[in-house]
């Protein structure tokens, strides 16, 4: 795996890069000097313990699965030497099956959560962190105070009380942390687990279960010789670019080896980085057969001959090796793409050999075939039922344009993150339907301060709230051979929560917005970009 020399990059401090440790109240990664934005230990103190807004008290509504879950600073030995400072969730089940909550073993990686559609989720979430936080739960259609909204950060030792009913089909969601402008570092230093639903009509698809079924997260981390995590997040090339690290980690390990058996599996493959694209492929060629997606099961699987994933998007595949010898290893890689804007390329990184270069190829993880198995199952021709949404039922269509636009950075038709600030083009009626289109402005805006070339950058846009179903993409000539170089990796067919926007593209999307009034979110989540503002409230009044 390529890696460079530790040294080497601490030794870039005259480029701004230089590590510093940041006082007691952040994350315990090591960071560049403060620029830009990032807001920590600005917010308005909250006086006291603060709990949902919610007008059911909290013990009417009997829980299914009630978790005891935790932020806390711990250390996790993942080298060999020094344990790693991280900063991670901890569960502990208070009811329920003992299978909805699973620990990650030698991970900063929080809990796994299990559960099923209906049941009824009680989560009492506490924070020992020096730095406000608070737990969204990425994917799932909860109420507006549920959902995790930097304005219910909570304080150190303080609390909060979530409780749900899962409403979402069967798929493969996640939890992290959602404070303003900490999103990006929290979620580095270790925050982050998966929340595998499940229902009827997923487990009558016949697919791999059990330990046939495996989440994976993919993503990128920088360590320094003391086996500590070192963030660049803040420095301006960094708010522009997103973090990116320099190797790679698949469920909070290096270089990871997935042992199997010579039959199907099914992998949940997760983009947990903060601001890193994969183009995944096999070292064999062996093109991916895809059954699911952010939102759950496609109607059919489908093939691919490599996968694109953005940032907090998620991929299920059906891997058979029931062909492959006992011994043999695939590897999974990033394949080369070309890397939007050339910047990855070296030019404007300077020493970009401080990263594993974006459209380069590099290995993400290895498969071992360890062992024999005469267990045959057949790949399902049928998964699910989707239902479309009629573009007839929709009564908007809204444009979202997504920009830099100098002083502000990256922005949402031309605008920041404002706590409880909603514009009148961001009301939405509850129970209407809506076409969305995100446009992302490409290189068109010359003249400003990084010059025509920044506005070349993806963005994985994300709505909170109720999954969505892509209508349509359309790309300028501008940005068409970077578009090309990812988009047979696209899985638009099911939900999706997250939709990557290629520069010089326009994506249309088609959503519903029922049950819950109130404000919720919509935001780049390449982490740094929405730490730095790319992101906006909408709010679903009656
Ligand atoms: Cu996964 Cu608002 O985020
Ligand atoms: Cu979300
Ligand atoms: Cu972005």
């Amino acid at each position: 795996m390529k890696k460079i020399n530790r040294r080497e990059f601490l030794g870039l401090g005259s480029a701004g890069l230089a590590a510093v440790a940041l006082a007691a109240c952040a994350p315990p990664i090591l960071s560049p000097t403060p620029a830009g934005n990032a807001d920590d230990g600005t917010l308005p103190p909250s006086s006291s313990q603060q709990t949902a807004p919610s007008s059911t008290p909290l013990n009417v509504a009997a829980a299914d699965v009630e978790i005891a879950l935790t932020a806390l600073p711990a250390s996790v030995p993942i080298f060999s030497g020094q344990a790693t400072q991280v900063w991670q969730f901890q569960g502990e089940l208070l009811k329920g099956d003992a299978s909805a909550l699973q620990t990650v073993p030698n991970s900063y990686l929080g809990p796994i959560i299990r559960a099923k559609k209906g049941q009824q989720i009680n989560v009492h979430f506490r924070s020992q962190l020096p730095q406000e936080t608070i737990v969204h739960w990425h994917g799932l259609h909860v109420s507006a105070d549920m959902d995790g909204h930097p304005r219910y950060a909570i304080q150190e030792n303080e609390t909060y009380e979530y409780q749900f009913k899962l409403r979402n089909r069967a798929g493969t969601y996640w939890y992290h942390p959602h404070p303003h402008g900490l999103t990006g570092p929290q979620v580095y230093a270790g925050m982050a687990g998966f929340f595998l639903i499940s229902d009827e009509e997923e487990q009558a698809a016949g697919l791999p279960s059990g330990e046939f079924d495996i989440p994976l997260v993919i993503q990128d981390r920088i360590f320094d010789d003391n086996n500590q995590l070192v963030y660049r997040g803040n420095g301006m090339m960094d708010q522009m670019m997103g973090f990116l690290g320099d190797q790679v980690f698949v469920n909070g390990q290096p270089d990871f080896t997935l042992s199997v058996a010579t039959r199907p599996y099914r992998l949940r493959l997760l983009n947990g980085s903060n601001s890193r694209i994969y183009k995944l492929g096999w070292s064999d060629g062996t093109p991916f057969t895809v059954i699911g997606s952010d939102g759950g099961l496609l109607e059919k699987p489908v093939q691919r001959p490599y996968i694109t994933l953005a940032p907090a998007e998620r991929v299920e595949l059906w891997v058979d090796f029931a062909d492959r010898p006992v011994g043999s290893e695939i590897v999974l890689q990033n394949l080369p793409y070309t890397a939007p804007g050339g910047m990855m390329g070296g030019g404007m990184m300077g020493g970009a050999a401080t990263t594993l270069a974006l459209g380069e190829q590099y290995d993400i993880m290895t498969v071992r075939v360890e062992r024999q198995s005469n267990e045959r199952l057949a790949l399902p021709k049928r998964l699910s039922t989707i239902e479309r949404i009629p573009v007839q039922d929709a009564t908007q269509t809204r444009s979202v344009v997504l920009a830099m636009t100098p002083p502000q950075g990256w922005t949402l038709n031309g605008r920041t993150f404002e706590m409880t600030g909603v514009a009148p083009e961001e009301r939405v009626r509850l129970g209407s339907t809506e076409i969305w289109e995100f446009i992302n402005a490409g290189g068109g805006g010359g003249g400003g301060m990084m010059g025509g070339g920044t506005g070349m950058l993806p963005h994985p846009i994300h709505m909170h709230g109720e999954q969505f179903q892509v209508l349509e993409r359309q790309v300028d000539r501008n940005g068409r051979a970077a578009w090309e170089s990812l988009s047979d990796g696209f899985v638009d067919e099911g939900w999706k929560d997250t939709v990557l926007v290629m520069p010089g593209e326009r994506v249309k999307i088609i959503r519903r917005f029922e049950d819950f009034t109130g404000l919720f979110l919509y935001h780049c989540h390449n982490l740094e970009h929405e730490d730095m503002g790319m992101m906006r409230n909408f709010e679903i009044v009656a």
